[in-house]
């Protein structure tokens, strides 16, 4: 055992996406704030986040619409109560976004506003077209860089959390030397963002591995809502290109979806056609690549001209050309990739877990915002909202008087090479897309319930390197949403089971919470 040397904050706060540039920023207006990352302050979910950021700016909109799409798309899983603050205080987020430097795209001196699927009305504010995610980390990094109060580690790896009686006093670091600290603080704010990891197609960048959630679950929270998985209809397939997220925007400024014969076909299965809600467009492709033996259907916005096209979404555009498509002439090959957890750690609408002085913001929490599959573009507004919540509570907790324990922690030594653990992931990523993806049934998730069932006695091991740590993070979430979705008998938002194809109110009108001492409930 090895006594660890102690640092002292008062924030901590882990993860560089939207709710932790954000809630850093926030804080350091009162509190001294370590912000942990494990790759960089520009690396996260949000930077590739494309569509938009979804608040009621315009006259015709209002906060009721943009409730009641929210409940529409959580499927009668959303908290009432998580949405009302939601669009009622998505608003004054998005004007301090602003504030802080993010520049929305205009038209006419207002904010540009576009539609994507289950919006009743424009109201989803972009920049650069369809670059909204590098924006908004670009304008808060550069605050976060110049706030005094707020110190950055980047490359540093968060072990695990550091809990005594309930209550969170901090957290274990891996130091790029891959030497250990214990950091302690007096609140602790998890942004670790989402899980795309946990599947071979993802939207999501590399670093996307449910380390939150998983550590927060380790270190008993309540876990809610892992079940829900949302796949986002359109990813570029293109033999060797990656899962490049085409952005549900174009199909709401008119692109439409064709099968390899040509042929469209959402009328088939939606009234809402291409803008139907996401799991609906998902499943409705991968039901035409399936009758037409094909691994993707087309996405086709040549009616549009090449110049708003190209004005509008230069980054697709842009990253479609490399391979030779372009956006403006040619269809686009697409299938659907894992793009959004729904579920997370629970919290309250302070933003804090069952854990004293852990906070939970963005896509690593479950605030009831999403209830069973998220709107469009409501993902970046929560982290903002929640992310102010979180730090007004803050602002009232007690102060933790210095004398917390020290605490040791035993070394690991390693399981094999580097290669051995890239095989272990690539291969939970094919089991959960198999059997525990789009479509799941009690056979499937059984099946991956015992393949991943395999790889549980790397618990047992004593880990020490960063990609093991990963792998442990992502073989716990995932058993999680295999354990939810077998449990959840019915079909309802991105749960979708071939076994059980309705939606079933009277039985599951309710969630599935995971706590490490209780099981599942
Ligand atoms: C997109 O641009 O289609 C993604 C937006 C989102 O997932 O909210």
């Amino acid at each position: 055992l090895q006594e660890l040397p102690v640092v002292e904050t008062d924030v901590i706060v882990i993860g560089s996406g939207i709710a932790g540039l954000y809630t850093s920023i926030l804080a350091s207006a009162t509190h001294r704030v370590l912000l942990i990352t494990k790759k960089s302050l520009l690396e996260s979910n949000t930077r590739y986040a494309q569509g938009g950021i979804a608040a009621v700016t315009a006259e015709d909109d209002s906060p009721a619409y943009h409730r009641q799409d929210t409940l529409l798309a959580g499927a009668g899983l959303c908290s009432s109560a998580a949405v009302d603050v939601l669009v009622n205080e998505g608003p004054a987020g998005v004007q301090e976004l602003i504030r802080l430097g993010t520049i929305f795209d205009e038209v006419n001196g207002q904010l540009a506003l576009t539609k994507e699927g289950a919006h009743s009305h424009r109201r989803i504010l972009h920049a650069n077209g369809d670059a909204t995610g590098y924006e908004i980390v670009r304008a808060l990094s550069i605050q976060v860089e110049m706030l005094h109060n707020v110190e950055v580690w980047d490359d540093h790896f968060v072990i695990d959390l550091v809990t005594e009686q309930g209550e969170c006093l901090g957290v274990l670091v891996q130091m790029p030397d891959g030497k250990r600290v214990f950091v302690r603080g007096q609140a602790t704010i998890l942004c670790s963002g989402g899980s795309g990891q946990l599947y071979r197609y993802t939207t999501n960048p590399e670093v996307a591995t449910a380390d939150g959630v998983a550590m927060a679950y380790r270190a008993g929270a309540q876990i809610r809502d892992m079940e829900f998985i949302q796949f986002h209809p359109t990813a570029l397939s293109y033999p060797g290109a990656p899962r490049f997220l085409i952005s549900e925007a174009v199909r709401g400024e008119g692109a439409v979806l064709r099968n390899i014969k040509g042929e469209r076909f959402m009328h088939r299965y939606h009234e809402l056609l291409e803008l139907a809600p996401r799991d609906v467009v998902a499943r409705a492709i991968v039901s035409e690549m399936e009758e037409t033996r094909s691994t993707f259907v087309y996405l086709d916005i040549t009616h549009e001209s090449p110049e708003m096209v190209k004005h509008r979404f230069p980054t697709i555009y842009e990253t479609c050309m490399q391979y030779g498509l372009d956006l403006s002439s040619d269809w686009i090959p697409v299938s659907p990739a894992a793009h959004y957890m729904m579920g997370g750690i629970k919290t309250n609408l302070h933003g804090e877990s069952s854990i004293k002085r852990l906070f939970a913001c963005g896509e690593v929490s479950s605030t009831g915002v999403h209830g069973a599959n998220r709107l469009a573009s409501n993902s970046l507004s929560e982290a903002v909202v929640y992310g102010s919540r979180i730090v007004n509570q803050i602002r009232s907790l007690p102060k933790r008087s210095s004398d917390i324990p020290a605490v040791s922690f035993r070394l690991g030594r390693t399981e094999g090479p580097f290669q051995a653990m890239v095989e272990k992931r690539l291969k939970l990523q094919k089991v959960m897309v198999r059997y525990a993806g789009l479509c799941r049934s009690r056979d499937t998730l059984l099946r991956a319930q015992e393949e991943l069932g395999r790889q549980l006695p790397l618990f047992q091991a004593l880990l020490s390197k960063r990609e093991e740590y990963e792998f442990a993070n992502l073989l716990t979430a995932s058993l999680l949403v295999v354990q939810g979705a077998l449990h959840r008998e019915e079909s309802r938002g991105a749960h979708f089971r071939e076994d059980y194809p309705e939606r079933n109110d009277s039985a599951w009108q309710k969630h599935i919470i995971h706590t490490r001492d209780q099981g599942m409930t």
